[in-house]
């Protein structure tokens, strides 16, 4: 009898370990709730529907959370995000937009106020992430592999939107709109730092996961890794900025 209760109580504890080791991973969405209502709120709003008193004066408007789209994923395209991906985004968070860097905030409340913008969305109780595009190391960049790059870019037609030079600028550039109806002007990529970070596998992950909710598209069916890693080489030769991360010999793989 003794032994029984004891083992019965041992159980208990080791679920209620397991449960709080879950917990502890996925974050409370009652606390994330107090740290969006104090950092996020004003810019993304109290319905997360990106419209907070801040979001009217700025020309990049906050995420609505609401249909669970979100552009910089290691997933693929029409997938929603990994927890992972959102941490991503808030630690080093958009360059060139008001969306700031949350390295201030402990782990803790980051993972908190991930659980918590995630229940605007429904999707997210129904639907399961699919699993993370696979990135092969970086080959390493080469002048060479810079002028293979500039032949994908031209081959794949990035200069329509992009520019013949990468500044933004390309024919179709000032037609371009977001899923949200706002007008959307590709990045001057000459001017370094795209918006998600700036390791290599930051820039490979764009076009083969796409950024969902705005016009540039996926292209994991055509681009084969070695044609992605050049292109990825090319774009950060059009950027001086990118000299240090070529030099810190950034090897891709995970992040
Ligand atoms: C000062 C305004 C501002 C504040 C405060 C702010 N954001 Fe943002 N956030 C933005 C803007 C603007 C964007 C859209 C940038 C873009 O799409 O280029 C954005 C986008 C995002 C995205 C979407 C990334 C993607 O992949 O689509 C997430 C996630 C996010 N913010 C989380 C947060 C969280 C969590 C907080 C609070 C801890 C927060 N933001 C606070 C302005 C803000
Ligand atoms: C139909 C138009 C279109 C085409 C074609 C296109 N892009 Fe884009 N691209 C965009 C837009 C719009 C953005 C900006 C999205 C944003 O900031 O929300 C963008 C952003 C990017 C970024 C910056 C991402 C970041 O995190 O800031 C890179 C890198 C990029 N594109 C590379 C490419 C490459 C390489 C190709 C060709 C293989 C290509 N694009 C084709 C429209 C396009």
């Amino acid at each position: 009898m003794f032994y029984r209760v004891a083992q019965s109580i041992l159980l208990l504890v080791g679920a209620l370990l397991a449960g709080s080791a879950v917990a502890a991973n996925t974050g409370d969405v009652k606390t994330g709730k107090l740290v969006y209502e104090r950092y996020c709120l004003s810019c993304h709003g109290a319905q997360g529907n990106g419209q907070g008193e801040a979001a009217e004066y700025m020309s990049i408007k906050p995420r609505d959370y609401r249909q669970g789209t979100y552009k910089w994923r290691s997933t693929p395209s029409g997938s929603l995000p990994l927890d992972s991906d959102l941490e991503h985004t808030l630690l080093n968070g958009l360059y060139g937009t008001y969306m700031p860097t949350w390295r201030a905030l402990d782990e803790r409340s980051r993972r908190d106020v991930i659980a918590y913008i995630k229940t605007f969305s429904p999707r997210f109780g129904t639907e399961k992430p699919q699993d993370p595009i696979i990135i092969p190391p970086d080959p390493g960049y080469s002048v060479a592999s810079v002028a293979r790059g500039d032949a994908v870019y031209k081959k794949y037609n990035c200069a329509q939107c992009h520019g013949a030079g990468g500044q933004g600028d390309g024919p179709s550039a000032h037609e371009l709109k977001d899923d949200w109806g706002n007008g959307l002007v590709p990045y001057d990529l000459t001017k370094g730092h795209v918006k998600c970070g700036d390791k290599s596998t930051d820039i490979y992950r764009v076009f083969m996961s796409g950024l969902a909710g705005t016009p540039m598209p996926t292209f994991a069916d055509s681009l084969s890794p070695v044609d992605a890693w050049d292109l990825v080489h090319f774009i950060q030769s059009l950027s001086p900025l990118y000299a240090k991360n070529m030099a810190s010999g950034e090897t891709g793989g995970a992040r």
